[in-house]
């Protein structure tokens, strides 16, 4: 595996690749590896020749600077998780290497209105910074295909957007949401739940998934909305949203539609989980609805 730290010595890699004329399927990632992430390099691997990683943890996609300083850096077990998972080369570039002139003057790129919805009004400039970041990426390792996890569903709208507003040829692949046997959406942030916490945590998804039952059921809404949001409250979560969106333009919806989506974000004590479970209604807004 070829550990890649600067651009030129990621420019020289590309271009032997080319030269062999070998697919290349690409995974982004902030690193702090586990199982969600191992299972988008299967399916990069699948989907391609040869497999390339970036751990950057980008600080553009940051906030809240006290979020930034204690994300996990844990490199060395990550390659070691690389190597092992059979990855040819993985890009780690330093700040500097990929912010030469700071953050504060750059250009950006825009995710748009769709980067000012749920996540993005929590985290004001979020999808901006995860728009410019992997353009940045995209530009640097020219691959065939990248994979995303649907985890981060509104994430992957935003890059479903940026890539075809700006007529970019990637092709993307999605990967399920990776769970632990209880239902909890792997998370790197999950190693910040105490032991109560993390007994705690899989309610993020029953709580979605009992919304998903109940909209099934023929129940609207606006009711199912506000029993999920009851009951997390009751669990001892702080919701920042629970909401029923359409899975394009993320707008929030009163009525079921064809490929909607059920999101959540929701506080236990300083741990802050997001999940989300596709809500695929055959007759939109024949049940469900508010009439
Ligand atoms: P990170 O949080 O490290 O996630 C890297 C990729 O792994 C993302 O596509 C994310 O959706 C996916 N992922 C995380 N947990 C998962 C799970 N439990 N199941 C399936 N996929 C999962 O997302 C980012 O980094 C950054 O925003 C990035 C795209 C790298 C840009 O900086």
């Amino acid at each position: 595996m070829e550990v890649i730290r600067d651009i030129p010595e990621l420019r020289d890699w590309r271009e032997s690749v080319e030269f062999d004329a070998r697919r290349v399927g690409f995974v982004p990632t902030m690193g702090n590896l586990h199982a969600g992430h191992l299972a988008l390099i299967d399916h990069a691997k699948r989907r391609a020749d040869t497999v390339i990683v970036s751990i950057f943890v980008n600080p553009l996609q940051f906030e809240d600077p006290d979020d930034l300083a204690r994300y996990p850096r844990t490199e060395e077990r990550d390659l070691e998780l690389l190597e092992r998972a059979g990855v040819a080369a993985v890009f780690l570039p330093t700040e500097p290497e990929l912010y030469p002139h700071g953050q504060k003057d750059i250009v950006r790129v825009d995710a748009g209105p769709l980067g000012d919805r749920l996540e993005g009004a929590a985290r004001p400039g979020h999808f901006t910074g995860v728009a410019t970041v992997v353009t940045k990426l995209f530009n640097l390792v020219r691959p065939d295909v990248a994979v995303f996890g649907e985890k981060d569903a509104q994430q992957v709208a935003v890059i479903r957007r940026l890539v075809a507003d700006l007529d970019m040829t990637v092709e993307l692949a999605i990967e399920p949401t990776h769970r632990e046997p209880d239902g909890l959406a792997i998370s790197s942030r999950n190693r910040f739940l105490d032991a109560e916490q993390r007994r705690q945590a899989p309610a993020v998804h029953r709580a979605l998934k009992r919304a998903a039952e109940s909209l099934a059921g023929g129940h609207t809404v606006a009711a199912t909305l506000a029993g999920a949001r009851h009951w997390l409250t009751q669990q001892g979560f702080v919701v920042d949203y629970l909401v029923y969106c359409d899975d394009e333009r993320f707008e929030e919806q009163t009525r079921l539609v064809a490929h909607g989506r059920l999101l959540v974000a929701a506080r236990l004590g300083r741990v802050r989980l997001i999940d989300n479970l596709p809500v695929h209604s055959p007759h939109p807004a024949s049940v469900g609805s508010d009439r």
